[in-house]
């Protein structure tokens, strides 16, 4: 018999790992050209060429152990330090290879960092809507998840429900920016105000609150909106970073998480996340991406090719008269669904072989996701199948 925590997550196993099944169920039955997969994000720009010309050579010089054997559970010293030096160069921070620990991508980072800090029965805060996983990471830790609403016009969080959500039993804060699902960049604003909130609660219930910053999408940004690097506005920031959308590099899982010497119980937080990794069974980020994400840490992938997309399917689908929130960030674009339950509206885009994802995934139902790091080709010839449901609900 399976465990009991695990019951639920068997029978709500995710829309999302669904839909892509069946998109590529869609695909064998109308042929790949003729269905309109949105549902994953799962980058289709190439790696940068580094990559590939940096690993081909790490296979040929190096030696077998150098490449393929353990090192510290934190990752190889010089790969952290290269990391430290680029954080600093870019955002005026001062680390060394003391505050990095290389993590199998972002969804190791988060995990380590709540393995590190949560106690069952701690509240972390996030904002909706939010990464579905987030409530599977900190249930891995008997934590509770709470949500903060979002203003309903912008998708910036509601900072007035976010203040009553801070409690006594509240132990961390999930921030993802640039946001998946909504493409929101949280402003610079916004930033300040959510850690002058969290120094308050600090004091008032004389507690540590940590941030973790969930930046996958760090580079993925289409306007001059600054992404803030937050271990420069609230002292117990925590960064988790992947490779996976940057660098197109999703399965390799390769990325780490900052842990800043001012945060509270330096060193021991920075040695009980690197033993969370040990003893949570990843031991270490994977060693050849680690060597080679070193050797490329200025690459990024084809920004310009989302861009254009993002300008395809924004302007096309607003003018089919729907309303999306304009995304400055990530490759996702948050469509208001015409009818109220989002799944009718994810159903009749079926109808014209489009899969998006319903916002109840995201736990904000009324929205739809898509997700538009796919080919130009296939957001053109998906128009005709948008303007068809557009029409079917009278939009305009
Ligand atoms: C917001 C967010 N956080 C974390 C992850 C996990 O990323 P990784 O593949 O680096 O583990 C994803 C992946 O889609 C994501 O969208």
């Amino acid at each position: 018999m399976i465990a009991e925590k695990m019951k639920g997550l068997v029978k709500n196993n995710s829309v999302i790992r669904q839909m892509f099944e069946e998109g590529k169920k869609m695909a064998q039955e109308f042929g790949a050209e003729n269905v309109y997969d949105f549902s994953l994000g799962n980058p289709n720009v190439s790696a940068p060429e580094a990559v590939r010309e940096n690993a081909i050579r790490l296979l040929k010089e190096e030696s077998s152990s150098d490449i393929h054997g353990y090192m510290a559970n934190a990752g190889y010293p010089e790969v952290r330090k290269a990391i430290a030096d680029n954080l600093n160069l870019r955002f005026n921070t001062n680390f060394d290879e003391g505050n990095i620990m290389m993590a199998t991508g972002a969804a190791g980072a988060l995990n380590c960092a709540l393995k590190a800090i949560i106690n069952p029965g701690d509240e972390v805060v996030t904002f909706a809507p939010y990464f579905v996983e987030y409530k599977n990471y900190v249930a891995n830790f008997d934590g509770v998840l709470v949500v903060t609403e979002p203003d309903k016009n912008t998708f910036q969080p509601q900072l007035s429900d976010f203040e009553k959500n801070v409690g006594p039993k509240t132990k961390a804060v999930i921030i993802n920016n640039p946001n998946n699902p909504t493409g929101v960049i949280y402003t610079e604003d916004t930033i300040k105000k959510i850690a002058d909130i969290l120094y308050k609660k600090q004091e008032e219930y004389g507690s540590q609150i940590y941030i973790i910053s969930d930046e996958p999408y760090r580079e993925l940004v289409y306007t001059d909106t600054k992404v803030p690097f937050i271990t420069n506005y609230y002292k117990n920031t925590l960064v988790g970073y992947s490779f996976s959308k940057s660098m197109s590099l999703p399965g390799e899982r390769i990325g780490y998480l900052v842990v800043p010497s001012e945060c509270d119980d330096f060193p021991d937080l920075f040695n009980a996340v690197v033993i969370a990794n040990r003893v949570m069974g990843f031991v270490n980020a994977p060693s050849l991406f680690q060597k080679v994400i070193a050797g490329c840490l200025e690459e990024k992938a084809d920004i310009a090719y989302y861009a254009k997309n993002r300008d395809l399917i924004y302007d096309s689908l607003v003018s089919y008269g729907y309303n999306c929130v304009k995304p400055e960030g990530a490759f996702y674009l948050w469509i208001k669904s015409p009818v109220e339950n989002e799944k009718e509206f994810v159903a009749e885009c079926k109808k014209e072989h489009i899969l998006v994802v319903p916002g109840s995934s995201f736990s904000y139902g009324g929205y739809v996701r898509l997700s538009y790091c796919v080919s130009y080709e296939t957001i053109k010839n998906s128009l005709p199948g948008f303007k068809k449901v557009a029409e079917r609900y009278g939009l305009k």
